[in-house]
């Protein structure tokens, strides 16, 4: 089935407004009743639970104030933030395609849950401009998600601590197997909160992306690293401004058992929290 309203624009949309598919977008693809779904072999399927089992999860301090948890979200937990932003990606406020410029045209769905930011005027809301829905709120599971990763990352690295957030925000794109997103720094919360490092939590879930991070809007300068399923990044204090985007998604490195029990769309989901 396709996407929802695919490139349609609801009659309350003011003329001016382009590029926005506002009407859902289903991020996995619905059960078909009678599929036969193929079990993979054992080895697989162990391998993979051992990939993202917590207990085989690495803590990298890649800089200041920048920490990568390889494989920190178990698959069970991934898969039910696959179905909570799929439940909830179909509704009011739901998922749609920002209009970042032409490049990025059906290569991103976006939402927002807590408060909305606004990629047209960088600022955050109550509501969307575009058709006035409220964004749903952050589940109460995704906080938990959030601070266990904040308390973990500080067990690893006391010496690299960052201080926790009460997220009032969480941007969740969907990049297709296609989508990309420049080089750019997370500058649009309050004053406090930049001022203070309140740290920026990312979770990837689905197909691996190419992720580039460093000091300059400089994709030669800058360092790189492969996100993958179940990866959670975390950057605040002295790196609460760095600048980072992602050049690539790699087909088909979902994990197997992540498609098979939640029917992921081909690319990936990421979810990054902040506080205002
Ligand atoms: C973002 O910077 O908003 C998203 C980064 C990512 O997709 O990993
Ligand atoms: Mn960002």
């Amino acid at each position: 089935m396709e996407p929802r309203g695919r490139g349609r624009r609801s009659p309350s949309t003011p003329p001016g407004v382009v590029g926005y598919d506002q009407s859902g977008f289903d991020i996995c693809h619905p059960k078909q009743p009678g599929t036969i779904v193929l079990k993979p072999p054992l080895l697989v399927k162990n391998r993979e639970k051992r990939r993202s089992s917590c207990s085989s999860a690495k803590a990298l301090s890649l800089r200041a104030g920048m920490v990568l948890l390889k494989g920190y979200l178990a698959l069970s937990d991934q898969e039910k933030i696959v179905e909570r932003c799929r439940e909830l990606g179909v509704g009011d406020g739901g998922f749609y395609q920002p209009g970042y410029g032409e490049g990025s045209k059906m290569h991103l769905k976006m939402m927002c849950l807590g408060k909305n930011w606004d990629p047209d005027t960088s600022q955050y809301g109550d509501q969307r401009p575009f058709d006035g829905a409220k964004p749903p709120e952050i589940p109460p599971e995704f906080h938990n998600y959030v601070r266990n990763a904040l308390r973990d990352s500080n067990a690893f690295f006391p010496d690299n601590s960052l201080p926790s957030i009460s997220p009032d925000i969480c941007i969740v794109n969907f990049y297709s197997q296609s989508g990309r997103l420049g080089l750019h720094q997370d500058k649009d919360e309050s004053e406090d909160s930049l001022g203070r490092g309140l740290p920026v939590v990312s979770f990837s879930i689905g197909d691996s992306a190419d992720f580039l991070y460093g000091d300059h809007r400089d994709v030669d300068k800058a360092h790189k690293l492969q996100l993958q399923s179940g990866d959670v990044l975390i950057f605040g204090g002295p790196s609460r401004h760095v600048f980072h985007g992602v050049t690539a998604i790699h087909p088909s490195t979902a994990p197997t058992l992540l498609l098979q029990h939640t029917n992921l769309r081909p690319g990936r989901l990421n979810l990054t929290f902040r506080q205002y």
